[in-house]
């Protein structure tokens, strides 16, 4: 529904897409540059709506809420300061990772430089698809990440670092390379407490080197154990979170993963794989020899149906019909001495995929079928067939919509 506000100076709103709005008196900054009027259709999009002038008035359509002084001082003081450096944002869920990293963008391609961005936040990406890391290189200020096109993608597939801690730090390296700035912002994960968070945080720090970290804080002290994780030679700036109440409810994150995974894949087409002349990733499938013989003696020590089996020193790889109880795969496993990796053609149903070439992510697709004796899968995407090499497993699984229904556990095949 359309309104008519006022602002007076310093004053803002978080304008929710989608959006409209027009400046009818007086001057806007959105995300720290001047703004008049502008829409965004795509569902997820933030924009930080503040007067520059004594009073503004604006016409808005879009759930927007109130705040009375959105820009903390450090925003405003911050960005001259880490030209030609390389800067992490560290904090928890909902700090403003995102909404400074907009902000300095927007302040340092003013200045008169480039940026380049890093988003190695998998689990609420502002550059690239969900469970994807990205970068790109700035040269102008922007409305918003959200509809920007990524320069560089790296599939990890799942919404947490959990399990997936090499593939981060070598997607998170290789995201770093492709960026062509000497100023450089690097956005990671809310995931901040415990040893595995203290580690990931760590060696990414020792990975990519930055200058400088940016602890954000929503309560004084709250980021030590991780800033005096890092290696001694970064510089923290401690900053407190501009953030008040106004954290995105569960729903509202959703709603952001769903409109973007729409997103990266709209113009897809169902393309049928041949799984033979793709070289696969996150998958254990077709690294043993198929061994049909054993099928009928599993199956009744299972009490499923078969539809391939595949063995291979270390491994013995099943998939079945219906899922097995846990402990007839365990006792299997031990009468083998390998590891037993059982899953379910459930498991791959709308699976969320990767597709590579030339050693990079292409895009993303969502697996809609295998089937292992034809060793092909049915998969819908936007790459073209032609340049596809390779196709990473991803952890989530998606219905037609872009709603998740399920995962894909560390232990399937
Ligand atoms: N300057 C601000 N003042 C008040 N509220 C803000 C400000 N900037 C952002 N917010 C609110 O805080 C929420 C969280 O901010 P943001 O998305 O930047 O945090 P984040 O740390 O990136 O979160 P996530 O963990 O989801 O990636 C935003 O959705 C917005 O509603
Ligand atoms: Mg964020």
């Amino acid at each position: 529904m359309e309104k008519e506000i006022e602002l007076r100076r310093g004053e803002g709103i978080l304008l929710r897409s989608p959006l409209r709005f027009e400046v009818l008196s007086g001057e806007v900054e959105s995300w720290g540059v001047t703004i008049d009027e502008t829409s965004v259709d795509l569902e997820g999009v933030e924009l930080l709506i503040v007067s520059r002038s004594d009073v503004s008035k604006l016409k808005v359509d879009g759930s927007f809420g109130r705040i009375s002084n959105p820009i903390p001082e450090w925003w405003l003081n911050l960005p001259e300061k880490i030209v030609g450096k390389k800067v992490m944002l560290i904090g928890r869920v909902d700090s403003g990772k995102s909404s400074t990293m907009l902000y300095f963008i927007n302040k340092i391609v003013s200045i008169g430089t480039n940026v380049g961005i890093v988003d190695s936040d998998i689990g609420q990406s502002d550059l690239g698809p969900p469970g994807v890391i990205s970068s790109k290189t700035i040269e102008e200020p922007i409305l918003h990440t959200k509809i920007l096109k990524p320069d560089f993608m790296y599939f990890i597939g799942d919404k947490t670092p959990n399990g997936h801690f090499l593939p981060m730090i070598k997607g998170s390296i290789e995201a770093l390379k492709a960026v062509r700035s000497s100023t450089v912002l690097i956005n990671t994960t809310g995931f901040v407490d415990g040893g595995a968070a203290r580690a990931l945080k760590r060696f990414k720090a020792e990975f990519l080197e930055p200058d400088i970290v940016i602890a954000i804080e929503r309560k004084e002290g709250a980021l030590d154990h991780i800033a005096r994780s890092l290696p001694k030679d970064i510089k923290v700036y401690k900053v407190k979170s501009p953030v008040g109440k106004s954290a995105k409810e569960r729903s509202y994150r959703i709603a952001v993963r769903r409109s973007l995974l729409r997103k990266f894949l709209e113009g897809s087409k169902t393309l049928e794989l041949d799984l033979s002349s793709l070289e696969l990733r996150n998958t254990y499938l077709f690294t043993g020899e198929s061994k049909p013989d054993y099928i009928p003696f599993l199956e009744t020590v299972l009490g499923t149906k078969i539809l391939w089996l595949e063995e291979s020193p270390d491994m013995l790889i099943v998939l079945t019909e219906g899922l097995p109880d846990r402990r007839k795969i365990a006792n299997i496993a031990d009468l083998l001495h390998k590891e037993v990796k059982v899953g379910t053609v459930q498991h791959y149903n709308g699976l969320y995929v990767g597709l590579l070439g030339k050693g990079r992510c292409l895009g993303i697709g969502i697996l809609e079928s295998i089937d292992l004796n034809k060793k092909s899968v049915r998969i819908t995407t936007p790459v073209h067939e032609r340049n596809i090499e390779g196709l990473a497993f991803g952890y989530i699984r998606f219905n037609a919509n872009g709603e998740e229904i399920g995962t894909r556990g560390m232990n399937i095949p």
